[in-house]
């Protein structure tokens, strides 16, 4: 095998390697579940599910543009708002986009933080 051929073919691995560890980021983002939907009626009753899945889907088109999207759990429900606050602009969220995506993350976190031991 040629070097050029060799340096392709490492090229090759290296992005399916990148492109799986890309989608099991992807998958680690809370799904939305009759479970997650039944959290989000308890702060905001009547809220439906495709609510929360226009929220998940503004949350990774508008949010990953900049860096690595961040679990909804890795903050407490209530420190999204402040996130939201300082990051809406450079996502241009519209108001009642951000409204979504603060509800699908403030609700996955509290969902996540309730089912811990
Ligand atoms: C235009 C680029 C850009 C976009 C789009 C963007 N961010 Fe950020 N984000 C940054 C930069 C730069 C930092 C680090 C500096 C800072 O904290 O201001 C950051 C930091 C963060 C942090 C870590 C700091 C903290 O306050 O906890 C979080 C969480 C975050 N962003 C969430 C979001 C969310 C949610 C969205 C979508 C609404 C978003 N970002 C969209 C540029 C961006």
């Amino acid at each position: 095998m040629r070097a050029g051929q060799t340096a392709v073919l490492i090229l090759l691995v290296a992005c399916l390697g990148l492109g799986a560890l890309v989608l099991s980021c992807a998958g680690a983002l809370p799904p939305v579940t009759p479970g997650l939907v039944a959290h989000a009626a308890l702060r905001w009753p009547g809220i439906d599910a495709s609510e929360l899945h226009r929220g998940r889907r503004l949350y990774v088109d508008h949010c990953s543009g900049c860096h690595a999207l961040a679990l909804p759990q890795d903050r407490a429900p209530e420190a999204w708002t402040v996130v939201l606050k300082r990051m809406h602009e450079r996502a241009r969220l519209r108001p009642e986009q951000e409204r979504l995506v603060l509800r699908y993350l403030e609700s996955a976190s509290a969902e996540a933080h309730a089912s811990k031991p």
